[in-house]
């Protein structure tokens, strides 16, 4: 269909909100509760516009697109609603930007720009909730939360790890774990989907403090080496030292949308770890000695073949990996029937 946002015409799909449709025509309303991963929440009022015929501002994140629909998102009224709830927010926190490690991937950090705030007009002085540094992966500073809820409807309704929601109540209100309790004692079991969604510096990859901003990093895609899911992953590579950074779960993942297990997050030392073998090793007299691939392969052969001679191919049988991918386990079983004369192969997911 068409709609005319701003004066211009442009196209849009049944089923999606104003505000969709606007972001993918390239249009920027400010948005903080809404993801595409949680929906339409019409929580932090940011997204504000006119629109022709209907009577106040609307929240674009909540409102679906129609034939013909004129919306203005950049009048003086929508843009002082949006400037006051970004306003108000930043003066709520403790957002400072400097020493913040979301520094330039902060999404209210984007709006204050695009809206021209440079500093709140009012400014809290006693703001000073204590840090919960109890989680081994998730760094959680409620100064600087906005109370968008995208964590909340994450933990629940994407995940359904249920364990964040918002306790207390009126100014008091925060994100809590369980009945209030501190992250690392709570039932969360640090999937670390809260940090990737918070538009904020309130929930943060703890291991990845001061280690550099993401803009600094050099993305790189890859797949998860955990197991046959196959989740796709944005590795963040600090190009001086060649070291992973910080590993999010691509939004694009076909298999995971986004979504990582605490492994494929935060399980990545092993990469440059100095334990790890680089080549194979075979043992002589009790004693292990690095050997040559070719060394390998020759000795694993001959040891294989005398075995399959003597007692003949089903005296072997094999078990193939849940880390490995489906065409090297396709290949493997393919190597144990054909090359070994066998059908003993299996994976250890049966296990
Ligand atoms: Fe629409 Fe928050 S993004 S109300």
């Amino acid at each position: 269909m068409q709609i005319t946002i701003n004066g211009n015409r442009m196209e849009a799909k049944e089923g999606q909100t104003v505000l969709q449709a606007a972001l993918a025509s390239g249009v920027y309303i400010p948005h903080l509760c809404y993801h595409e991963k949680v929906g339409a929440a019409g929580k932090c009022r940011a997204c504000v516009v006119e629109i022709e015929g209907m009577r106040g501002l609307q929240t674009s994140c909540s409102v679906m697109v129609k034939e013909g629909m004129v919306v203005k998102s950049q009048t003086e009224t929508a843009l002082q609603a949006q400037r006051l709830v970004i306003d108000l927010m930043l003066s709520t926190g403790k957002h400072d930007c400097l020493a913040c490690e979301q520094n330039g991937h902060c999404e209210l950090q984007d709006a204050a720009y695009f809206l021209g705030i440079e500093r709140p007009s009012i400014l809290y002085a006693d703001i000073d909730r204590e840090l919960d540094t109890t989680s081994e992966f998730v760094h959680v500073d409620r100064n600087k939360c906005i109370s968008c809820g995208r964590c909340v409807a994450a933990c629940n309704g994407t995940v359904v790890n249920q364990v964040i929601d918002f306790g207390m109540r009126g100014h008091s209100t925060e994100i809590v774990f369980n009945t209030n309790k501190k992250m690392g004692d709570s039932t969360c079991v640090q999937c670390g989907e809260c940090s990737q969604i918070c538009p904020v510096g309130a929930l943060i990859d703890k291991n990845s403090i001061g280690k550099g901003r993401i803009w600094e990093l050099d993305k790189v895609s890859s797949v998860c080496p955990y197991c046959g899911v196959g989740c796709k992953l944005e590795l963040f590579v600090d190009r001086k030292t060649n070291k992973i950074v910080k590993i999010e779960g691509a939004e694009d993942g076909p298999t995971n949308d986004g979504m990582l297990c605490i492994k494929g997050r935060y399980g990545y030392d092993f990469v440059g770890h100095p334990d790890r073998l680089k080549t194979p090793l075979i043992k002589e007299n009790g004693q292990f000695r690095e050997a040559t691939w070719d060394e390998a392969i020759d000795l694993v052969v001959s040891k294989f073949s005398a075995v399959k001679e003597k007692y003949g191919p089903d005296s072997i049988m094999a078990l193939s990996s849940a880390k490995v991918t489906n065409e090297e386990n396709y290949t493997f079983q393919k190597l144990i029937r054909t090359g070994f004369q066998t059908n003993n192969v299996d994976h250890c997911a049966r296990l």
